[in-house]
This record gives C-alpha cells, sequence and structure tokens, in this order.
C-alpha cells in the first residue's frame, strides 16, 4: 500500500492479547467469520497462559499464535519487550486487549493504537483488582443504576487511557454479579466490533481524536 490509498484499502491487522477464557476473542473470529466485522484481521494472538480456553479457540480458529509468560522473563521489562516484539514481527496495526491481565510497558509507537474492553463506565470501577466478577460485585455495592462496558485507549497503567466509547446498561433490581455479568457482555459483544470496524473503515488517525 502507499501513502495515498484511502486507510481501508488493505485490512486492518490486529494482535489479540489474552489471558484466560476468550470470550472476546471468540466474539471478534465470530463476527469476521460471518461477515460481520469487515477488512479486519487477527494477524496474531497472545497468550500470557498457557492453559486457558482462549488457547483452545485460537488454536481452533487456525490464528496464529504465541504464548508470552511472565515468569519466563527476568524482568517486566523483558516481557514487554517481547510483547511489543511479536506485536512488530506480525506487523499488527493494531493491539486489542481482550481480558489480557498482565502489564505491558507499551513503547511510544503503540501508544495510540492499542485497545482494551473494560466491563464497567471507566473512569468507575477500574484498576487493578477490578476484573472479572469484582467489577460487578463493586457496581452493586456500590449501588450504581446503571453499568456498562468502556473501550479506552491503552496507556502505562490499569485501565486508564482516553475512553474512545461507552455501552450502557441498566442495573435490574435484585441483579447478582452474574446476571449484571451477562448484561454488560452482551454490550461488550456489540461494542468491541463496533470501534474496531471504525478503526478499519477511517484508519488508525481517527484514534488520534481521542488522545
Ligand atoms: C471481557 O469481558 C472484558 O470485560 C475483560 O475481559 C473479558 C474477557 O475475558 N477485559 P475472557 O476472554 O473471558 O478471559
Amino acid at each position: 500500500m502507499t501513502m495515498h490509498d484511502p486507510p481501508q484499502a488493505r485490512p486492518l491487522r490486529i494482535g489479540v492479547l489474552i489471558s484466560g477464557g476468550g470470550s472476546t476473542l471468540a466474539n471478534l473470529v465470530e463476527h469476521i467469520r460471518d461477515g460481520k466485522l469487515l477488512r479486519v484481521e487477527i494477524a496474531l494472538v497472545i497468550s500470557s497462559r498457557r492453559n486457558v480456553r482462549g488457547v483452545e479457540i485460537a488454536r481452533a480458529a487456525g490464528l496464529p499464535l504465541e504464548i508470552i509468560r511472565v515468569r519466563d522473563f527476568d524482568t517486566p521489562e523483558a516481557f514487554s519487550a517481547a510483547l511489543t516484539a511479536a506485536l512488530d514481527r506480525a506487523a499488527c496495526d493494531l493491539a486489542v486487549f481482550a481480558g489480557f491481565l498482565c502489564l505491558w510497558h507499551l513503547p511510544a509507537h503503540w501508544l495510540g493504537r492499542t485497545l482494551n474492553i473494560h466491563p464497567a463506565l471507566l473512569p468507575h470501577f477500574g484498576g487493578r483488582g477490578y476484573y472479572g466478577h469484582h467489577v460487578h460485585q463493586a457496581v452493586l455495592a456500590a449501588g450504581q443504576r446503571e453499568s456498562g462496558c468502556t473501550v479506552h485507549l491503552v496507556d502505562a497503567h490499569y485501565d486508564h487511557g482516553p475512553v474512545i466509547a461507552q455501552q450502557r446498561v441498566p442495573v435490574q433490581p435484585g441483579d447478582t454479579p452474574e446476571a449484571l455479568a451477562e448484561r454488560v457482555q452482551a454490550a461488550e459483544r456489540e461494542l468491541y466490533p463496533k470501534v474496531l470496524q471504525q478503526v478499519a473503515d477511517l484508519g488508525l488517525a481517527w484514534l488520534a481524536r481521542f488522545s
């Protein structure tokens, strides 16, 4: 592609980073397979754990996969450098966190093109320790009337960078963390592909306006 081609001339190559169940990865695979997410290609899956369902999902979908675990490196910096090298090698345009629970000290060239989805309305109920059911428990304990999910740019802190998009869901009377999680996950399954489609259609430059 030359500098003069429109951004949508070739597929957006995404690197998907996972640590567990891979539900977000599975959703993206389905959207691409069903033609609901166009001109997006999963160029690489990186898992920070070996024996997780997300790895099985990546293998079953025939996706390029690398296992990169914190414990295999002497320092957090060396772990981060391995993540960066893998994404660069695979010529990914965009890094997509999908239940990735490790901290990546991302270098300057990945700032502004790394996304995360968080199961709450950031800046509330995010940060260290706010993952999985802990998030929904905290939302219910605080008596919130609504929750939702947030797609944001990743920076050096957990659940912190600029917000790209949010989808709200109501908290129902008598909700359990599980019931709320289900409602939020349904919203996530819509919101993440929507944002990725925007990036594929409008180019990475579209993300820059949020920084
Ligand atoms: C997503 O629901 C998202 O809220 C959070 O991690 C979840 C995916 O985890 N970032 P997993 O793929 O089920 O491990």
